[in-house]
């Protein structure tokens, strides 16, 4: 029984706070936010003692591994503190909003020898994860291109919240990044963005932007293309193709429930899921399992803190290839 100190009780750390207090293998310790009162109400439906001091949480000998959960600006911070503590983090993905800091972590972290996840749950993905799979048993051949579409539901984020969160290429887009990268079997080399404030002009005012159009050179010599929006009116909207020598893998766009209606002239079938929980709330049950796994010292397949620097690394020099349009190179940090 793995006790878990969980750093944010917000969106997602209240996801993970379920599945921890669902999971057989572990107990919710602790729960941390700066905002107590959250952490107090989390706490009191899943388990555990509630703070606003992470170091209280992590000097507790019952804490064996930690989740961080908090707003991408605080990921720096809070995970230096695990590295420094010795327990094994699965750290939410972006690592952080700044590839200085990102740096810094995975400099800490193999010098401390802490094994670091970081949360792409979507490689969990039933879909995905057989794309992948079929990729590396030759199905298709030699990777030439990849695309990608990531079209959120409404609401779209407050403009505010980029602030706290990184902005819409690096939230969106580490899943993305990374996904690419897992498929391609292939290091990311340069990228290009174009993008704009197509549903709310408000993002400007932050230096983001809600719609985007990404392309990306890998070293194996494979493209990907990405498409990127806060609003999918029709529902939670992904996809992702690859593209090879001997043939196309498709991870289609999956609708809600498998169910058509036909009538004569007609069929109606079921459209998208409502939001992106609604569609990956599987794969985060299995994140977890695979992380205790880890954290029990057992070799697993999960998202490491280099994965998570390199969808970083991608996302900050997107970020300089939008604000000054051109191609920019991907320093090698990971
Ligand atoms: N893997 C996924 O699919 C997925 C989905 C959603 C969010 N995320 C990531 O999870 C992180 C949190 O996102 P969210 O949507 O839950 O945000 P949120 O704003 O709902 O919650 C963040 C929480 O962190 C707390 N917090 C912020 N700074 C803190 C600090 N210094 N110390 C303690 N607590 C602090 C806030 O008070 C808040 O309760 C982000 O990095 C986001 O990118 C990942």
């Amino acid at each position: 029984m793995i006790g878990i100190a969980l750093f944010g009780a917000g969106t997602i750390g209240r996801i993970h706070a379920r599945n921890v207090a669902a999971d057989p293998g572990c107990a919710l310790r602790w729960v941390v936010d700066r905002d107590l009162g959250r952490a107090e109400a989390l706490a009191a439906q899943h388990g555990g003692r509630a703070t606003d001091d992470v170091a209280r949480a992590l000097v507790d000998d019952g804490v064996g591994a930690v989740i961080i959960g908090s707003s991408t600006s605080a990921h720096r911070e809070h995970l230096m503190a695990c590295i420094a503590a010795g327990r094994p983090t699965l750290c939410e993905k972006p690592v952080s909003d700044d590839l200085d800091d990102a740096r810094r972590c995975i400099e800490a972290a193999n010098k401390a020898g802490v094994r670091v996840a970081v949360g792409f749950n979507r490689r969990y993905d039933a879909h995905h994860r057989a794309v992948h799979l079929r990729i590396r048993e030759g199905a298709i051949g030699k990777v030439e291109m990849l695309h990608l579409v990531s079209r959120t539901n409404p609401p779209a984020p407050a403009p505010a919240s980029v602030q706290a969160s990184g902005g819409m290429l690096r939230e969106k887009g580490a899943h993305h990044y990374d996904l690419a990268a897992w498929m391609a079997g292939a290091e990311p080399v340069e990228v290009f963005a174009a993008g704009d404030c197509l549903v709310d002009p408000g993002y400007s005012a932050y230096g983001d932007v809600d719609t985007a159009v990404l392309t990306l050179r890998f070293d194996s010599g494979a493209l990907a293309s990405f498409s990127f929006s806060r609003r999918a009116a029709h529902g939670f909207e992904e996809m992702i193709e690859v593209f090879g020598s001997e043939g196309m893998l498709e991870s289609r766009r999956q609708p809600a429930l498998g169910v058509a209606l036909w009538t004569k002239g007609s069929m109606n079938e079921v459209g998208l899921h409502g939001s992106w929980y609604e569609r990956f709330s599987p794969t985060y049950e299995e994140e977890l399992r695979q992380f205790l796994r880890l954290a029990a010292g057992e070799s697993v397949e999960i998202a490491t803190l280099s994965d998570g620097v390199r969808a970083q690394a991608v996302a900050e020099a997107a970020i300089v290839a939008l604000r000054q349009r051109g191609m920019q190179r991907i320093a090698k940090i990971w």
